[in-house]
C-alpha cells in the first residue's frame, strides 16, 4: 500500500544517469541497456550518442558538445520536470569523471532535494581504468589510483601534488585526460615527478578507445611515456615499483610473494595462512626492533629511510620493547615524554653543551651547538638564541618528545610532529668519544623522572 502511494506520488518525471562502459555493446551492463530501453528521452555528447546509436531507435536524441556538460544537466533536469524519463548517458561509468556530479550539482541548486517527485536513479558502467587494464594484462591488482591531466578545472598545483603523492606511496596510477591538441606538456610533467620516484623503466600502458573501432595499444617504459602517441580518448596506465611486462602482459604482482614460497607453496618462515603479514599493522615494529637488534650500525635515519617510516615511528617501535632482550632494539632504547613537553626542555638546562639538528624538507641539515640556557619559550616559539645565531621553532607544531639512547653513543631528544617527523632533536656532546659525567647524570636521573610521570600519566588516562 506504502509503495502504491509512493509511486502514485511520483508520477512526474526520472532522470536515468547511465554509464554505458567503454564502448561495446557487449561490455554494457544489463541495467544500462535496459535504461536507456526505458527513456522517453537520451542526452548525450555527440561521440557517445553515436556510440549507442542502435538503441536510439524511435526516442527523442539532444546531441551536445564536449563543453556543454551544464547545459546537458539542465537539460535532463528540464525534460525531466515535464514528466519524461530522460537517459543521460556518458561512457566508462557516469560516476567517475561523468556526469553523475553536475547533474547532482544542478538539482540540488535548483532546489531539488531526494525523494521529491524527479526520481534520479545511476546506473554504474566499467569504467576506462577496468577496460584498458582488461586488454593489457593485470596492472591494477594492487593499490592504485587514478588522476586527470585536465587541467581545465582543477589548478596544475594540485594536481602535480596528487601525481607526487602517488608516486611516492608507489601506487599504479591510471592517467585520465592525459593529453588534447592544446594540453600537451601534462604528459611531460606527470612524467618528470614520478621519474623522481619510478625507475626509467616502469612499465606503461597507453590505452586508446578501449572496446571501440579505433582500439589501440602501446607497451612503453616510463621514460618513453611522453613521446608516444597519447590523445584525448587514452587512458595511460603506470606501473608501480613491481609491476612487470611478460609476454606482452602488464602484470602488477597481488603480493603473494610476500607471503608463500611459490603461487601455490607453503607460508615463508614468520607468515602464516590468513593473518596479517608480519610487517603488517601489528608486527612492523617488531620487525623494526629486529632489524635494529641483527647489530648493523645504523643510525635512526638509517632505518627511517629503510622502512619508509618517519623517525618518530621508530622511536615509538623502540619505546615498545618488551623487558627481554630478544624483544628490545639492539642498543637503542627509547621512552615517550606525554606530559608537557616543556620541562624537556627545562630539564636539558643541566645537560651541559648540545648538538642541535634540524632538516629542511630539502637537504640541508643544520648543527648548532648550544647549552639549553639559550631556549626560551615565548608563547607559540621556542627561540634558541645566542650571539652567533637566532633559531625559531614553531613549538605549536611539536606534539611528542622521545627519549633516546644508544650504549655509550647517544643521549638525547626528539621533537616530532603531528605526522611522527622530528622537527628537531638535540643530543649530549661528547669529548674524546665520552660524555661529560654530570651532563650523563643528569640526563638518567630526568630520563627516569620524565618516564616516571609518564607513566603515572598513561595509568591514570587509562
Ligand atoms: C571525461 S573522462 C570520462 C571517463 C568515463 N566516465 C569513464 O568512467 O571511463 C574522459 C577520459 O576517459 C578515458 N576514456 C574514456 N573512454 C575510454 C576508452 N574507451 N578507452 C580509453 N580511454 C577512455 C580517456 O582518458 C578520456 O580522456
Amino acid at each position: 500500500m506504502e509503495r502504491i502511494v509512493e509511486k502514485n506520488r511520483k508520477n512526474s518525471g526520472k532522470i536515468l544517469l547511465v554509464g554505458f562502459g567503454p564502448g561495446a555493446e557487449a561490455h554494457m551492463s544489463v541495467r544500462a541497456l535496459q535504461a536507456i530501453e526505458e527513456a522517453d528521452v537520451v542526452i548525450g555528447y555527440s561521440t557517445y550518442i553515436n556510440l549507442v546509436k542502435n538503441l536510439l531507435h524511435g526516442k527523442e536524441v539532444i546531441r551536445k558538445g564536449m563543453t556543454e556538460e551544464i547545459d546537458r544537466s539542465i537539460e535532463a533536469y528540464e525534460q525531466a520536470r515535464q514528466g519524461k524519463t530522460v537517459a543521460l548517458i556518458s561512457s566508462g561509468d557516469i560516476g567517475v569523471y561523468g556526469m553523475a556530479g553536475p547533474t547532482y550539482e544542478v538539482l540540488l541548486q535548483s532546489g531539488w532535494r531526494p525523494g521529491d517527485d524527479i526520481d534520479v536513479e545511476i546506473v554504474p558502467g566499467s569504467t576506462a581504468l577496468s577496460a584498458c587494464a582488461s586488454l593489457v594484462g593485470a596492472p591494477l591488482t594492487h593499490d592504485f589510483c587514478s588522476i586527470s591531466l585536465s587541467d581545465l578545472l582543477t589548478p596544475w598545483p594540485t594536481i602535480a601534488r596528487r601525481i607526487d603523492a602517488a608516486g611516492r606511496s608507489d601506487f599504479v596510477l591510471a592517467l585520465y585526460n592525459p593529453k588534447s591538441g592544446r594540453r600537451t606538456r601534462q604528459i611531460v610533467e606527470a612524467q618528470r615527478i614520478l621519474l623522481q620516484y619510478r625507475k626509467p623503466d616502469t612499465p606503461v600502458a597507453i590505452v586508446k578507445s578501449a572496446y571501440r573501432e579505433a582500439q589501440d595499444m602501446q607497451r612503453v617504459r616510463l621514460d618513453e611515456m611522453k613521446d608516444c602517441k597519447i590523445g584525448m580518448l587514452t587512458t595511460v596506465l603506470i606501473g608501480n615499483s613491481s609491476t612487470y611486462f611478460e609476454h606482452d602482459l602488464m602484470i602488477t604482482p597481488r603480493g603473494y610473494a610476500n607471503k608463500y614460497k611459490n603461487l601455490t607453496g607453503e607460508a615463508i618462515e614468520g607468515e602464516k595462512r590468513g593473518r596479517s603479514l608480519s610487517m603488517g599493522l601489528s608486527g612492523w615494529k617488531r620487525c623494526v626492533r629486529e632489524y635494529l637488534r641483527a647489530g648493523n650500525d645504523y643510525s635512526l635515519r638509517d632505518v627511517a629511510r629503510h622502512f619508509d617510516s618517519p623517525t618518530g615511528e621508530i622511536i615509538a617501535a623502540i619505546s615498545e620493547a618488551g623487558p627481554h632482550a630478544a624483544d628490545g632494539a639492539g642498543d637503542y632504547t627509547a621512552a615517550p615524554v606525554l606530559h608537557t613537553i616543556a620541562s624537556v626542555i627545562e630539564a636539558a638546562k643541566g645537560w651541559g653543551l648540545l648538538r642541535v639538528v634540524i632538516r629542511n624538507d630539502a637537504a640541508a641539515v643544520s648543527e648548532l651547538m648550544v647549552h639549553a640556557g639559550d631556549f626560551s619559550l615565548r608563547r607559540d616559539w621556542l627561540n634558541i638564541e645566542n650571539e652567533h645565531f637566532h633559531l625559531h621553532v614553531d613549538w605549536t607544531s611539536i606534539q611528542q618528545a622521545w627519549l633516546i639512547r644508544r650504549a655509550d653513543k647517544l643521549r638525547g631528544v626528539h621533537f616530532t610532529d603531528a605526522k611522527n617527523e622530528t622537527v628537531f632533536n638535540l643530543s649530549l656532546v661528547r669529548k674524546n668519544g665520552v660524555f661529560d659525567a654530570d651532563a650523563l647524570k643528569a640526563f638518567e636521573q630526568d630520563w627516569t623522572a620524565l618516564t616516571e610521570i609518564t607513566e603515572v600519566e598513561k595509568a591514570s588516562n587509562e
